[in-house]
């Protein structure tokens, strides 16, 4: 059984009220489950496949999910950048090999599930592209209706282009992402469509498990988690799911929870940096890392509380410094990632250099979206393909001249 609970005043509501924010103080909401009655046997979890539903006891949904099945996704050990960079333990958990190529599926399995339990009949998000893209394919999947705001001009190709082809109602406003935010805020209660942005608390919930299979694929708890930072939900959502699990006494400690975000767009580190309790928006945020191209975080009162109370960090990344480990992945580990991914692995290589970081470190960075949700940023740091003739003195003149 679980409650609403606001995590500023305690404010505590039913759990199938249709709430964003605490209706006292207008704060975030969270699952609360009462762990002493949930009666979970390690080894009957571990005796399932590794998927986000082996935690489904952790989980708000009570029927069958509406599923892709997703989560179970690798964890890899990056050999050649850990020594490039004296990382012997760094790893990259590839949130790209979801459903739909990014970790938003874990979101949207259990956020659409509850859009079904608590008798909703359409759904709506505001997106960077990947929210937009995994509600689509979920909506498609519970078969009702999804509306998706995207800031006009600045999706990735391939986000939009799952969002068309999944037959949500795609608009792009003339305005960021946080506009978009607010606009589709607006439209969920007046309209009374279910609002699935990384606000709703079961979204959090479904993300949470990236944390708990990471314990699971290591056998160890990582010193450090560094994940990119947007909207902040993830980092929250990841937090939380391990705090959930030393409170059942399955781990005795949490990583360090590192947040990296772009130059252009860096609210969260500002507010760490500065030591603000609140923080200040990014009017204008730019970065070639559309994903995370967000001023005002909606969860950054739960990501700060995230990486204070871990000692944890964050740091900014510079576009260039984000491509450079974008190619890196791709060519010295074999991991196709958008940009915004790559942020987290750049962000590890500043803080490495600068000291932060120290070398034995067990570090598990959360790459969170497939190469293939961008093309364009790919195909223009490439040199194109070489045209030749049909044969095979043409080819091997390219080859060996
Ligand atoms: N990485 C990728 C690939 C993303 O798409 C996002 C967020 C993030 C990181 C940041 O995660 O918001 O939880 O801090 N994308 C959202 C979207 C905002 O609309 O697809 P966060």
């Amino acid at each position: 059984m679980y409650r609403l609970v606001c995590i500023s005043c305690g404010a505590d509501y039913a759990p199938d009220a249709i709430l964003y924010r605490c209706e006292r103080c207008g704060h975030l909401l969270a699952v609360t489950y009462d762990l002493d009655s949930l009666h979970i046997d390690r080894a009957v979890w571990n005796a399932r496949p590794l998927t986000l539903w082996r935690y489904r006891e952790l989980l708000p949904v009570s029927g069958d999910p509406v599923t892709l099945q997703e989560g179970g996704t690798p964890l890899y050990p990056l050999t050649r950048l850990g020594e490039e960079l004296g990382l012997p333990h760094l790893y990259a958990k590839h949130e790209g090999m979801n459903p739909s190529g990014s970790f938003k599926d874990r979101g949207m399995t259990v956020g659409v599930s509850m859009a079904l339990q608590l008798g909703m009949t359409s759904v709506a998000c505001a997106s960077t592209g990947n929210t937009s893209a995994s509600l689509a394919a979920y909506a498609a999947k519970a078969g009702i209706p999804a509306v998706v705001l995207l800031p006009a001009g600045k999706v990735a190709l391939g986000k939009v282009a799952q969002a068309l082809m999944h037959g949500a109602k795609v608009i792009a406003v003339r305005d960021n992402f946080d506009k978009a935010l607010e606009m589709v805020q607006e439209l969920c209660k007046s309209h009374g469509l279910y609002l699935l942005n990384s606000i709703n608390p079961f979204r959090l919930e479904g993300q949470k498990t990236i944390g708990l299979e990471v314990i699971d694929q290591l056998g160890d708890v990582p010193d450090r988690m560094v994940l990119p930072v947007g909207n902040a939900g993830n980092i929250s959502a990841v937090h939380k799911g391990l705090g959930e699990f030393i409170d059942l006494g399955f781990i005795d400690r949490l990583p360090m929870m590192t947040g990296i975000q772009a130059e252009g767009s860096r609210p969260v580190v500002d507010a760490i940096e500065q030591g603000l309790c609140e923080l200040v928006p990014t009017e204008h945020p730019e970065t070639i890392a559309t994903a995370i191209r967000i001023g005002a975080p909606v969860n950054a009162e739960k990501a700060l509380t995230a990486i204070r109370a871990t000692g944890g960090t964050a740091a900014s990344v510079t576009d260039e410094e984000i491509l450079a480990m974008q190619r890196d992945l791709a060519r010295k580990e074999g991991i196709g990632v958008e940009p915004a991914s790559a942020a987290s692995v750049a962000g590890v290589r500043k803080l490495v250099e600068s000291g932060v970081i120290d070398r034995d470190e067990t570090i598990v960075c959360v790459v969170t979206g497939h190469l293939l949700k961008d093309p364009e940023t790919v195909i223009r740091q490439c040199e194109p393909p070489i045209e030749i003739d049909a044969d095979a003195a043409s080819l091997l003149s390219v080859l060996y001249s």
